[in-house]
C-alpha cells in the first residue's frame, strides 16, 4: 500500500474510533440520568404490586370459596396481572442494571444459578408478547449450577430471544438449547427468522447500531450482551447467521470462574 494512502486509511480509522468514544461516552452519561430517574419509581411500583398481592389474597380470604363467583374470578385475573407486572418490572429494573453496567463498566457478584429455569423465565417473559405467532421450543440439557450473575444472564437471555422475535417476520420458531461442553454450558438460541446480510453481521455488536424503526431498536442490546457474556463472565458469544434461513447465537460460560 502507498505511504498516503495507508496514512488515510489509519486517519479514518483513528476517526471512526474518535466517533466511537465520543457516542459512549454521551450515551454513558444518558444513561446515567435515566437510571436515576426510572430508579425511583421502580422501587415504589414494586413496593406497591407487594401491597396489591396481600391485598387480593386477604379480598380473597374474606370472600372464601362461596363468594360472587363474579368477584372471585376478577381477583383471580387482578392476581394474576400483578404477577405480570411484577415480571415487567423485574425485566425494567435488569435493563437499567444492565445500562448501568453499560455506563460504568460495574463489576457485579457471582453466585450458583440454574440456567435452564433463567432459560425458562425468559421464554415466558418473551413468549407472552409473541406467542401467537412465534413457537418456542426448548431442547434443555442437564446443567450443573453455573456460576454466574443470573440478573444480567437473564438480561442477555432477554436480548437474544427478543431479538429472535422480532426477526421473524410472519410465524416461525425459536428453539432454545443447553448443554453441558467440557467445563463450560452452552446455550443456542435459533430463529427462523429473516437471516442477516454480511454487512449488518460486522456491526452487529456496535453501539447504537440497529437496523430497526426508531422506538423498536436502539441498537444497545447486543453490545450490553456482548460485555454481560465476556466481560462479566469470561465467555464467548458467537453467530451464525443465513438471509432467509434465520440466525443461530451460542453463549459460552464456564461453569465456575475460579482459577484451577
Ligand atoms: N436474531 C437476529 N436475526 C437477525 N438480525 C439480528 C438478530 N439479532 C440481532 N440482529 C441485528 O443486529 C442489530 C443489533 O441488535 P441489538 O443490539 O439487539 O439492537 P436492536 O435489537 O435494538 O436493533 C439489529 O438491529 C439487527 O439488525
Ligand atoms: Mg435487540
Amino acid at each position: 500500500m502507498e505511504p498516503a494512502a495507508a496514512t488515510e486509511f489509519e486517519l479514518e480509522r483513528l476517526r471512526a474510533q474518535v466517533a466511537a468514544l465520543s457516542k459512549d461516552a454521551v450515551l454513558a452519561q444518558l444513561a446515567a440520568g435515566v437510571i436515576h430517574e426510572i430508579n425511583t419509581p421502580i422501587a415504589s411500583i414494586f413496593s406497591n404490586i407487594d401491597v396489591m398481592e396481600r391485598s387480593l389474597e386477604a379480598i380473597e380470604a374474606q370472600l372464601g370459596a362461596g363468594g360472587p363467583p363474579k368477584a372471585l374470578a376478577l381477583l383471580k385475573m387482578m392476581r394474576n396481572l400483578v404477577q405480570v407486572d411484577r415480571m415487567a418490572c423485574q425485566r425494567i429494573s435488569g435493563v437499567i442494571r444492565g445500562l448501568k453496567l453499560h455506563a460504568r463498566g460495574e463489576e457485579e457478584g457471582l453466585c450458583p444459578a440454574h440456567l435452564n429455569q433463567l432459560v425458562e423465565d425468559s421464554i415466558l417473559l418473551v413468549g407472552s408478547e409473541y406467542k401467537r405467532r412465534i413457537a418456542f421450543i426448548t431442547d434443555l440439557g442437564d446443567l450443573p449450577p453455573v456460576e454466574c450473575n443470573p440478573q444480567l444472564i437473564g438480561q442477555a437471555l432477554l436480548n437474544l430471544l427478543v431479538n429472535a422475535a422480532q426477526a421473524i417476520e410472519a410465524e416461525g420458531q425459536v428453539t432454545v438449547r443447553t448443554a453441558v461442553e467440557g467445563d463450560q454450558v452452552l446455550i443456542s438460541i435459533a430463529d427462523t427468522g429473516t437471516g442477516m446480510t454480511d454487512e449488518v453481521k460486522q456491526k452487529i455488536f456496535h453501539t447504537a447500531f440497529s437496523t430497526k424503526a426508531l422506538g423498536v431498536g436502539t441498537g444497545l442490546g447486543l453490545p450490553l450482551t456482548y460485555r454481560i457474556i465476556t466481560e462479566q463472565h469470561r465467555g464467548t458469544i458467537t453467530f451464525t447467521s443465513e438471509l432467509g434461513r434465520g440466525t443461530t447465537f451460542e453463549i459460552r460460560i464456564p461453569i465456575t470462574t475460579k482459577e484451577p
